[in-house]
C-alpha cells in the first residue's frame, strides 16, 4: 500500500528519489494545505425555511457546492421529545405520539419544517426546530430552577463580555442555560496553545481570534441567540456600539486581563448605569458593582480611589502592580497565585490561570449574572466561591521556626562594673559640661548602621565617656557576631571624634579596654589641651559633614574621576590596616551584581532572615515616628512595583513557594540593577577578625563616606553577602537553614575572583558609590535620653 502511493507520487511528479524528491514532495504538500486552509473569520451559521422555495433553491446550491458538506437530520427526535416534555404526566403510545406530531407538522413535510443550520466552518449541516419550539424544549430541564416567566425575562436580556478565558467559560454556560437573549463578545485576541489549558476550544482553533470561537459554540448549542463580535476588543471608537447599540447593555461582565481597560470600561459602564460583574480565577473571588443602582459608586469598590484611566497613562508594567494587588485584595489573594506574581517575569511569563478555577468561576459568574438580570441579586459587593476553603487540604503541621528572643539590654550596673575596670588615663581629664557632652553625643549618633538598628548605649561617668555595644539590637543572622554593629560604633567614635575636635577638645580613645569579650567598646577622656596619646587631627573640617551624610540608594552608571576616586582610598588607608578594593568595569559589576542579588535572593527566602529583614522595615510613616530606627520604607528608593513586591515579601506561606519551586529570580534583580547602575562599588577590609578591627574599619568607613559626601558623592551599603559570607565561613552557618548556607557557600568562589580577600580578612563594608541625585527621606534616630545613661 504504502510502495503504490510512493509509485503514484514518483509518476506524478516525475522525480523519483534523493533530496529533490523530497523537496517537490513538500511545495506539493505547502500549496495542498493553502488550497485546504479555510478561513478563520466564519462565525455567522447561516439558515435555511425550506418551505420558503428562495431558501429551499438556496440550500441546494450550498450541497451542491459542498459535496464535503455533512447533514445531521434528527428532526423526528426533536419533535418526539418536544411532545414528550408537553405531555410529562404520562407515556404516550405510539399511535397518540405520532398523532401530535402530525398535528405539530400542520401539513409540512419534516423536510420543510423548521430550520435547516449550516456552520461553514465545520461544514455540517443540521435540521432543527424552529425558533419557539427549539428554545422550550431546550430550556425544558430548567424549569423551575428557573421559571417560565423568568426564562421569558431572560430572553431579553442583553449582556457584555470583555476578555475570553473565563468570559467564555461565562459566556457558554449562560448560553446554554439561555439566560440571555444577546451576548456581545470582546477581545483582540487569538487563539494561542497555551491558551487550551483553560479555554474550551479544539486545536483546529489555533489562531482564530478567541471571540469567533466563543461564537460558533453558542451559534452551535443555540443559533437563536444573537450574537455580536468585537474581534479588535473594545476601544474608544467601538465603546459606545459595545455598550448601547440595539439598547443599552444590562449587564457588563469583566474578563479582560488590562488594568487599563478595566478602569476605562468601569468608567463608561458607570456613566451608562449598567452594572458590572467580574469574576477573578483566584480563590472563586466575584465582584459586583451596581453602577445602575449606585451611579456615584467608586470603581473596585473604591480600593484604588476613584482611579481615573488618565492616572495609568504612561506607567511601566510593574508601576501598575501595586494598583492591580490593590484591586485583588493583596491579603486575601491565594499563596499561590501571590508566589506566582513574584515568578512573572522570571520563571514564568505571565499569570496562571487552571481550567477547574475559569470553569467554576464561569458556573459561578453565569449564576450571579442570572440573578442580577432577575433583579433578584441587587448589591454591589466582594465574594469568594473558594472551594480550597470549604475543601480544605489535610495539612502536615509544619513545624513553627520560632525566632530566638533577643538578649535583655544591658543593665546599667555591669555598664558601671565595666566603666570601673578601665585604666584611668596619665593625664586628668576635663570634665565636660552636659551641654558639650550632648553636642557630642548628638553627632555621634547619627552615625549609620546596618538597618539602623543604632546599637549603641553610652555611659556617661565622672570624667569619662564610655560606648557599648547593644546586643539587645545588635542580634541578627545578617550580622554575624555583631560585627556589622561593631562597624556602626566604629562610625560613631569616629563622628565623636571629629566633634569633640571641632569644639576644640582633644580627646583620647581605648577601644575595648577591658577585652573583646565585653561590650565596652570605647572609652574617652577629653583634655582641652594637647596630651601624649591623644587623637590626632585628620581632616576636621569633615565635621560638618556629619549632619549632612546619609546613605542614599539613588545611582547612576557615570564614572568617578580619578581623584575623587583616590580621595576614598585616602580616607579609608588613613586608618592603620584599612584598605579597600574597588570594581569599576561593567563585566565586574555585572558578575557582582549577581552574587549580591544571590545574596539577597537568600536573605529573603530564609526564612529567619527573612523575619528579621521585614522587621527592619517601617511600613508606615506613623511606625517611623514611633520607632525612630529601622527602615523608613521611603529611604529605600524603590519604584512602586518593588514596593508592592515588598509588600507581597510579607507573606511567609507563599515564598516558601517559592523557595520549593526554585524560583525567586525576582529578588535578584534590584541588587543586580543597582550595582549595574553605579559608577563603582568597593570593599572596605581589615587585615584580621575581632571586635577592635571591626571596629577601626567603622572608622575607615566613616571617613570615606564623609569624604564622598563632601565631594557630593551617594553611597549604599549593601553588606548582606559579605557578612552572609562571614556565617557561612567562620560560623558554620550557624542558624541558617541548610540549604541557605549551602548555597551562600557555593557564591563564595566567583566572588572571591573579583575580590582579593580570605577567610581572615574583615570584610568590613561592600558599598556602591556614584554621583546620584539628593534624596529627600532621611533614617531617624532615637532620642540621646534613650541611648544614654548618665551615672
Ligand atoms: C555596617 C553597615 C551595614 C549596612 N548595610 C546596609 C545594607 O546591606 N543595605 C542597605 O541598604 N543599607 C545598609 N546600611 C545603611 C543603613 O541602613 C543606614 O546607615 C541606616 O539606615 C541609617 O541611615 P543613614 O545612613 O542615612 O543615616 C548599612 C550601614 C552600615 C553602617
Amino acid at each position: 500500500m504504502a510502495d503504490a502511493r510512493t509509485n503514484s507520487r514518483e509518476g506524478a511528479s516525475g522525480i523519483n528519489s534523493g533530496p529533490d524528491r523530497g523537496a517537490a514532495l513538500l511545495i506539493e504538500l505547502d500549496e495542498l494545505c493553502a488550497t485546504h486552509h479555510h478561513g478563520s473569520e466564519m462565525w455567522r451559521p447561516r439558515m435555511f425555511r425550506v418551505a420558503n422555495a428562495d431558501e429551499a433553491e438556496g440550500l441546494i446550491d450550498l450541497l451542491r457546492c459542498g459535496p464535503e458538506i455533512v447533514v445531521f437530520d434528527t428532526l423526528g427526535a426533536q419533535l418526539r421529545e418536544l411532545v414528550e416534555t408537553r405531555n410529562p404526566g404520562r407515556t404516550l403510545a405510539p399511535g397518540e405520539l405520532t398523532a401530535h406530531i402530525r398535528a405539530l407538522l400542520a401539513g409540512k413535510t419534516p423536510m420543510q419544517f423548521g430550520v435547516w443550520v449550516y456552520y461553514p466552518w465545520s461544514r455540517r449541516l443540521v435540521h432543527i426546530l424552529d425558533r419557539a419550539e427549539f428554545i422550550e424544549l431546550r430550556t425544558n430541564r430548567n424549569i423551575y430552577k428557573i421559571t417560565q416567566n423568568e426564562q421569558d425575562r431572560l430572553g431579553t436580556k442583553k449582556v457584555g463580555i470583555v476578555g475570553q478565558s473565563v468570559g467564555q467559560s461565562v459566556a457558554l454556560t449562560m448560553a446554554m442555560e439561555r439566560s440571555l437573549g444577546e451576548i456581545r463578545l470582546a477581545d483582540f485576541d487569538t487563539l494561542g496553545l497555551s491558551n487550551l489549558n483553560r479555554l474550551r476550544a479544539g486545536l483546529h482553533n489555533l489562531g482564530v481570534p478567541k471571540v469567533y470561537i466563543t461564537a460558533r459554540e453558542i451559534a452551535e448549542i443555540d443559533p437563536y441567540i444573537v450574537v455580536k463580535c468585537y474581534p479588535d476588543g473594545v476601544a474608544q471608537d467601538t465603546i459606545d456600539d459595545f455598550l448601547l447599540s440595539g439598547g443599552p447593555l444590562d449587564l457588563l461582565i469583566d474578563e479582560c486581563d488590562s488594568l487599563d481597560i478595566k478602569v476605562w470600561l468601569r468608567h463608561h459602564a458607570r456613566h451608562h448605569r449598567i452594572p458590572v460583574l467580574m469574576e477573578t480565577s483566584d480563590r472563586g473571588l466575584i465582584d459586583v458593582e451596581r453602577f445602575d443602582l449606585e451611579p456615584e459608586r467608586p470603581i473596585f469598590h473604591g480600593l484604588v480611589g476613584d482611579l481615573h484611566p488618565q492616572e495609568l497613562r504612561g506607567l511601566s508594567t510593574s508601576d501598575k502592580i501595586p494598583y492591580v494587588l490593590q484591586i485583588i485584595g493583596e491579603p486575601t489573594i491565594s499563596d499561590r497565585a501571590r508566589a506566582s506574581m513574584l515568578e512573572v517575569g522570571n520563571s514564568i511569563k505571565t499569570w496562571p490561570q487552571l481550567a477547574s478555577a475559569v470553569t467554576i468561576g464561569g458556573g459561578a459568574a453565569a449564576d450571579v449574572a442570572r440573578r442580577m438580570n432577575l433583579g433578584t441579586l441587587r448589591q454591589s459587593g466582594r465574594y469568594w466561591v473558594d472551594v480550597e476553603a470549604i475543601i480544605p487540604n489535610s495539612h502536615e503541621p509544619v513545624p513553627a521556626c520560632e525566632p530566638s528572643p533577643p538578649p535583655p539590654p544591658l543593665p546599667t550596673g555591669t555598664m558601671l562594673g565595666l566603666a570601673a575596670m578601665v585604666p584611668r588615663p596619665s593625664a586628668v581629664p576635663l570634665h565636660l559640661t552636659p551641654v558639650q557632652r550632648d553636642r557630642l553625643l548628638a553627632a555621634a549618633i547619627v552615625a549609620p548602621s546596618g538597618g539602623n538598628a543604632q546599637p549603641w548605649r553610652w555611659l556617661a561617668h565622672k570624667d569619662r565617656l564610655h560606648l557599648f555595644l547593644d546586643r539587645a539590637r545588635a542580634a541578627s543572622l545578617a550580622d554575624f557576631r555583631g560585627h556589622g554593629a561593631v562597624v556602626a560604633l566604629g562610625a560613631a567614635v569616629e563622628n565623636l571624634v571629629l566633634a569633640a575636635h571641632a569644639e576644640g577638645l582633644e580627646l583620647t580613645t581605648q577601644l575595648f579596654p577591658v577585652g573583646e569579650e565585653h561590650d565596652l567598646a570605647a572609652s574617652f577622656a577629653f583634655y582641652d589641651r594637647a596630651v601624649s596619646g591623644a587623637e590626632p587631627h585628620w581632616h576636621d573640617e569633615l565635621a560638618a559633614m556629619i549632619p549632612v551624610r546619609h546613605t542614599n540608594r539613588k545611582s547612576a552608571r557615570e564614572r568617578l574621576p580619578p581623584p575623587a576616586l583616590a580621595e576614598l582610598v585616602a580616607a579609608i588607608r588613613s586608618i592603620d590596616g584599612a584598605d579597600v578594593q574597588f570594581l569599576e568595569e561593567d563585566a565586574e559589576l555585572a558578575a557582582l551584581g549577581e552574587l549580591v542579588g544571590a545574596g539577597d535572593r537568600l536573605r529573603f527566602l530564609d526564612q529567619s532572615c527573612n523575619r528579621e529583614l521585614l522587621a527592619e522595615i517601617c511600613w508606615t510613616p506613623e511606625e517611623v515616628e514611633r520607632r525612630r530606627d529601622g527602615l523608613a520604607l521611603e529611604t529605600l528608593e524603590l519604584g512602586r512595583g518593588d514596593r508592592a513586591v515588598l509588600e507581597m515579601l510579607r507573606s511567609w506561606p507563599s515564598l516558601q513557594l517559592v523557595r520549593t519551586w526554585g524560583g525567586g529570580r525576582g529578588f535578584v534583580k534590584p541588587s543586580l540593577q543597582a550595582i549595574a547602575q553605579s559608577a563603582a562599588v568597593g570593599l572596605i577590609t581589615m587585615p584580621r577578625t575581632g571586635h577592635v578591627h571591626y571596629l577601626l574599619g567603622g572608622r575607615a568607613m566613616e571617613r570615606m563616606w564623609l569624604t564622598a559626601q563632601a565631594l557630593g558623592l551617594a553611597v549604599h551599603p549593601m553588606t548582606t553577602l559579605p557578612y552572609l559570607f562571614a556565617r557561612v565561613q567562620r560560623g558554620g552557618g550557624e542558624g541558617l537553614d541548610r540549604s541557605t548556607a549551602e548555597e551562600a557557600r557555593r557564591l563564595r568562589e566567583p566572588y572571591r575572583r573579583l575580590f582579593d580577600v580570605t577567610d581572615d580578612t574583615a570584610e568590613v563594608l561592600l558599598f556602591r558609590v556614584s554621583r546620584a541625585e539628593p534624596t529627600e527621606a532621611r533614617a531617624l534616630r532615637r532620642p540621646l535620653a534613650d541611648v544614654l545613661v548618665v551615672a
